[in-house]
C-alpha cells in the first residue's frame, strides 16, 4: 500500500513535468502501460490473500484512474497551452496602416498617344498603323526618296544585315495606306521609329511619331492648316498661335513646318523658343503627285495633305521632361513618376 503511495506521488510529480507530447506519451508507456509497474501489480495481485487482495484491487484500480484522469487532464491543459500560444504569434494587428499595392499605369507616351486618337476619331479619322521594319520602297523610294537621292542623307537610318529598313519615320505608312484603302481617305498612324542618331538629351535612336494623311478631291493647304490648328487646340487644351514655314520635304508640295507660339513665354523669347518665340512643332505639306503615282493612284483627281508630328517632344514638352533618353531608359523611377 505504500508503495501505491510513492508510486502516485513520483507519477503525479513526474506528470505536472512534462512539457509536451512526446514527454506525455513517454510517461503514458511508462506509468500506465501493459508493461507499466502498476500493471504488474495488479498482476501480481492474485498472489496475495483473499482479504487483502481484495483491498489492494481497489486501490490499485482507483489509483490507475486517478492517473489516468490526471493524463487527460494535463493533456488538455497542455493542448489548451499550445493553442494559446500559437493565437499569440499568429496576433495579427487589424489596425495596422496597409501598403497598398502599386498598380500599374499607362505609360506617358501611350496616354498622349491615346489622346490624340480620340481626338482624331472624333473628327473621322481611322487608325493606321505599319510594320516597324520596312523595305526600301515603303520608307524611301515611294516617298519620292530615290536611291542617292541627297533626302536620304537627312536621316541616318539603320538596317538589317538583310537589307531591310528600320522605318525612319512614319510617312511609310502613308504608302501603305494608300496601297491598300481606295480615297477618300482620313487617317493617323501612332508609332515608334528609329533613327542611327548620335545620342544626346534631344536625340534618341528609338522615339514616336504620329502621321497623319487626309486624301480627297481639291484639298488645300487652307483645309490643312484649320485641320492643323483645331488638332493642336484639342491637344494642349487650349486656343494655339501657328504659323507655317516654307520646308523641304521630298513626299510634299508645297512643304512646311509649322510653328506653335511658344507657351513659356507668350512669344516674348526664352530659352524654350531658343529666343524665337516659336516651337517647331510638326512636318507637314500636300502630297507629292509622285507619292499617289507611286501607289497607282491618279494625281489630277486626288489631293489631300500630310502631316508627321514628334509624339516624344509632345510629351516632353507636356510633362517638363528634359532628356528624350529617359522615354527607352527602362528606370522605374522615371515611369513611376508619370503615373496616376
Ligand atoms: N517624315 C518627316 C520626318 O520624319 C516628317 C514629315 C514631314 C511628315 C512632312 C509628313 C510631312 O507627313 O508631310 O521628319
Amino acid at each position: 500500500m505504500k508503495e501505491f503511495d510513492i508510486f502516485e506521488a513520483e507519477a503525479l510529480a513526474e506528470l505536472a513535468s512534462a512539457a509536451d507530447t512526446p514527454a506525455l506519451e513517454d510517461w503514458k508507456a511508462r506509468r500506465l502501460g501493459k508493461k507499466g509497474p502498476l500493471s504488474e501489480a495488479l498482476k501480481r495481485l492474485k498472489d496475495l490473500p483473499e482479504a487483502e487482495r481484495r483491498e489492494a484491487g481497489v486501490r490499485a484500480n482507483a489509483l490507475k484512474e486517478r492517473l489516468a484522469r490526471a493524463f487527460e487532464a494535463r493533456s488538455h491543459a497542455l493542448a489548451e497551452r499550445a493553442i494559446a500560444t500559437q493565437l499569440e504569434g499568429e496576433w495579427l494587428d487589424l489596425s495596422a496602416p496597409v501598403v497598398p499595392a502599386r498598380a500599374g499605369h499607362l505609360h506617358p507616351l501611350t496616354v498622349v498617344a491615346r489622346e490624340l486618337e480620340d481626338i482624331f476619331i472624333g473628327m473621322g479619322f481611322s487608325i493606321l498603323d505599319g510594320p516597324l521594319v520596312e523595305d526600301d520602297w515603303h520608307n524611301f523610294e515611294a516617298l519620292n526618296i530615290p536611291p542617292g537621292h541627297p533626302a536620304r542623307d537627312m536621316q541616318d537610318t539603320f538596317f538589317t544585315t538583310a537589307g531591310a529598313v528600320l522605318r525612319t519615320h512614319t510617312s511609310s505608312v502613308q504608302i501603305r495606306t494608300l496601297e491598300k484603302y481606295p480615297p477618300p481617305l482620313r487617317g493617323v498612324a501612332p508609332g515608334r521609329v528609329f533613327r542611327c542618331e548620335e545620342l544626346d538629351a534631344s536625340h534618341e535612336h528609338t522615339f514616336y511619331q504620329i502621321e497623319g494623311l487626309v486624301v480627297d478631291r481639291d484639298i488645300s493647304v487652307a483645309h490643312m492648316l484649320y485641320f492643323l490648328k483645331t488638332m493642336l487646340a484639342a491637344a494642349l487644351h487650349r486656343d494655339v498661335e501657328v504659323r507655317l514655314r516654307h520646308s523641304y520635304f521630298p513626299f510634299v508640295e508645297p512643304g512646311f513646318e509649322l510653328d506653335l507660339r511658344c507657351s513659356a513665354c507668350t512669344g516674348k523669347g526664352c530659352s524654350v523658343c531658343k529666343q524665337s518665340g516659336w516651337i517647331e512643332t510638326l512636318g507637314c505639306g500636300l502630297v507629292h503627285p509622285k507619292v499617289f503615282k507611286a501607289c497607282k493612284l491618279d494625281a489630277d483627281e486626288w489631293s489631300g495633305f500630310a502631316f508627321g508630328l514628334g509624339l516624344s517632344r509632345l510629351v516632353m514638352n507636356r510633362y517638363g521632361i528634359d532628356d528624350i533618353r529617359h522615354f527607352m531608359s527602362g528606370d522605374l523611377r522615371f515611369v513611376r513618376q508619370l503615373g496616376g
